[in-house]
């Protein structure tokens, strides 16, 4: 199933929880949430706080993707907060393998993030505790930027290992920068199913930018059956 993920990074922070409501009732079903620490990715953004106060007005799905160094020390915060699924990246730790059991410890679903850089082969040893990869699409820390062409290869990787060494479980493949109403299809293509887009969302209007991209990937998916 494709799930669509705004990422609120891009929205206009003065009326947060309003935006947020707008993204839900068009349609998204999850929303996600850029967490930076200014180590791991030179940008800070914002933290626990600012997720439990958007817990309190919405149901929707949170998905929250962690540029933070040794993020093990803050599992059970996020966790608490309202976290639904912790995504972690592989460069950010020295032991991913029990970074994500903490994650799932702490009740939520675990994802792996690599760099445009890292081979997407260091996901392998990990098929087996995942429960979504994320191949960003962009050097993480800035939204706004353009897709960098050699991820569609890198998202095609990510699904040919799944499939060869992921033991039949489902995992999901997220997409995460620069993706746009104009090259999402290239994504879809190569086999991603959680598509994250802050820009193509809160520049104009987040209520018809979601709807749109919805409506694409309920056609895209009833055109595969
Ligand atoms: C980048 C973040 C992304 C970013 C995406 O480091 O992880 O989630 O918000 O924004 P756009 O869609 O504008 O590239
Ligand atoms: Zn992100």
């Amino acid at each position: 199933m494709i799930r669509f993920s705004p990422s609120i990074l891009a929205a206009d922070f003065n009326i947060l929880g309003e935006q947020i409501r707008q993204v839900r009732d068009a349609g998204a079903d999850w929303l996600h949430i850029d967490v930076m620490d200014g180590t791991f990715v030179p940008q800070i953004s914002f933290g626990s706080p600012l997720i439990k106060s958007i817990r309190k007005n919405t149901d929707l799905f949170f998905d929250v993707h962690l540029m933070v160094q040794n993020p093990e020390r803050y599992m059970e915060e996020f966790a608490s907060c309202g976290a639904d699924c912790i995504t972690i990246h592989y460069e950010a730790t020295h032991d991913p393998g029990q970074a994500l059991e903490i994650i799932h410890e702490v009740g939520c679903r675990a994802g792996l993030a690599v760099r445009p850089s890292t081979s997407v082969d260091v996901i392998i040893p990990y098929l087996d505790r995942v429960d979504m990869i994320l191949v960003m699409t962009v050097e993480p820390g800035f939204g706004g930027q353009k897709y960098l062409p050699a991820s569609t290869e890198r998202v095609r990787k990510a699904k040919y290992l799944i499939g060869k060494y992921g033991n039949e479980r489902h995992i999901d493949i997220q997409v995460d920068g620069g993706i746009t109403k104009e090259n999402v299809d290239t994504v879809l293509s190569a086999g991603a199913n959680v598509i994250v887009s802050g820009s193509s969302v809160f520049r104009g209007s987040p209520a018809d930018n979601t709807a749109y991209f919805v409506k694409h990937f309920k056609d895209w998916e009833s055109a595969e059956k």
